[in-house]
């Protein structure tokens, strides 16, 4: 009988066994690390209604164009989110955080989906980890979120990730609109000669053409004019004073003017996380300020910061780091001869995890010595060897997995005790 045969769909991904370890503890880490800073967890829905989506990241960009899942399920028409920063805004009005008259720090993880082609640390279902604060224009908190990225990527055990800073002003005509129409004057007699795809963006999103990845679009741009040379006073003095407070923090960055990112949302400060084991995908994670979007959602006029971490590219970063490479280890393995054994031993494993101490045992008949292999492949730190005729006696033995580790028998009663002696740190 032919069976058949179910596949993941092309551009997601199941995680587990070391991926899914180093999955959970990208995770962990950064719960703990965005608590440290101030943040608060915020889950929101993973669909929304379509309009936020193209009010928020913009209706002429490649996500709203291109790479959005809508569906249409009666008369609305929802989209699969495709980035967080837009659902948190919105879960910020709605829920009248708004109104707590002060700077307001929320983080989220969650899978992201967008429709591009496939392709290493590419995906369609994606995850991302970011942050998001609400609520202050003050250049130190910009300095404040771009360290805590890099903070973090230490803390994964992430080397060598690279940092590209810009600024794109604000919504001033003197400042981006000026900008914009300065660049659109200096492409214009070269238009023929940039890709269809910037032609095209010419009018609608002019700014594009400066990270077009085509060669030829490339080096056109290298000597159009640059956005952080042409900002209103405001934003040239906040801009300095984030790169000084960045560079105070110790972290040092690149001044790239091609770097306008993919959303419309932003203003001002904008940046990039890199690493070189991603290969053309080698953004690891990138955010910026979007001081007008609140507004844009129907809130009061809020400046705002934050920044998304995508969480594949971490992963590839983590292996090719040689972060925990290998399963989280058990602490204990029982191993057993006999019914009355293994029944016992299932009532220990219990107690053990009770107790708060990671703890398993064979439940597919093995032999003793293939229930030892397995305690071994499964890096056990401690394995408890019980029989029949011990468990009469009321003894148990445990075994030191480490190497040149000894082995004792001791009562029952005294097992929980050895083991917290075997164990490092008890
Ligand atoms: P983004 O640059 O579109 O920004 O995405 C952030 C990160 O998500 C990227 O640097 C990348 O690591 C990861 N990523 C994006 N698309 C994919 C994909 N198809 N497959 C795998 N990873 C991907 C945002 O999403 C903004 N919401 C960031 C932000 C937060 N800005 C302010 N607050």
């Amino acid at each position: 009988m032919n069976r058949p045969q179910f596949r993941a769909i092309e551009g997601t991904r199941d995680y587990f066994g070391p991926e899914g370890d180093r999955f959970d503890k990208a995770l962990s880490l950064a719960a703990e690390l965005f608590r440290n800073y101030g943040y608060a967890r915020v889950r929101t829905p993973v669909f929304e209604g379509t309009d936020l989506f193209a009010r928020s990241i913009g209706a002429a960009t490649d996500i709203v164009e291109k790479e959005m899942y809508t569906f249409s399920p009666g008369s609305d028409s929802l989209t699969l989110r495709p980035e967080g920063t837009a659902g948190a805004v919105r879960a910020y009005l709605q829920h009248g955080m708004d109104k707590q008259n002060g700077l307001v720090k929320l983080w989220y993880e969650g899978p992201m989906f967008r429709r591009e082609r496939p392709q290493k640390g590419r995906q369609r279902q994606f995850h991302q980890i970011g942050v998001e604060a609400i609520g202050s224009p003050d250049p130190l908190l910009d300095a404040e979120i771009v360290s805590l990225g890099l903070r973090y990527y230490e803390r994964v055990g992430i080397a060598g990730v690279g940092l590209r800073l810009n600024s794109i002003g604000c919504r001033k005509e003197e400042c981006r609109p000026r900008y914009r129409r300065l660049l659109q004057e200096a492409i214009r007699p070269n238009l023929g000669r940039f890709c269809k795809n910037c032609q095209a963006r010419f009018e609608r999103n002019v700014l594009r053409t400066l990270d077009c990845k085509i060669p030829q679009c490339r080096e056109l741009a290298q000597s159009l004019p640059k956005s952080h040379e042409n900002l209103c006073p405001e934003c040239a003095e906040h801009f300095a004073a984030a790169g000084e407070a960045l560079l105070a923090l110790g972290a040092p960055f690149v001044l790239d003017p091609t770097l306008v990112r993919g959303l419309d949302y932003y203003a001002r400060t904008v940046f990039e996380f890199t690493h070189p084991a991603l290969g053309a995908q080698n953004a690891i994670g990138g955010g910026g300020r979007y001081d007008g979007l609140v507004e844009e959602l129907g809130g009061e006029a809020t400046p705002a910061i934050g920044f998304a971490l995508g969480v594949e590219r971490i992963l590839i970063a983590m292996e090719a780091a040689g972060t925990c490479a290998c399963s989280i280890p058990l602490q204990v393995f029982g191993a057993t001869r006999g019914k009355a054994a293994h029944r016992a031993m299932a009532g220990l494993a219990a107690r053990l995890r009770a107790a708060g101490l990671s703890a398993d045992l064979d439940y597919q008949g093995r032999s003793l010595k293939a229930q030892l292999r397995l305690a071994n492949r499964r890096n056990a730190m401690c394995c408890l060897i019980l029989g029949d005729d011990e468990l009469e006696r009321g003894e148990i033995t445990v075994k030191d997995m480490a190497e040149g580790g000894g082995q004792a028998t001791v009562s029952l009663f005294d097992c929980l005790e050895k083991i917290r002696e075997i164990l490092p740190c008890g």
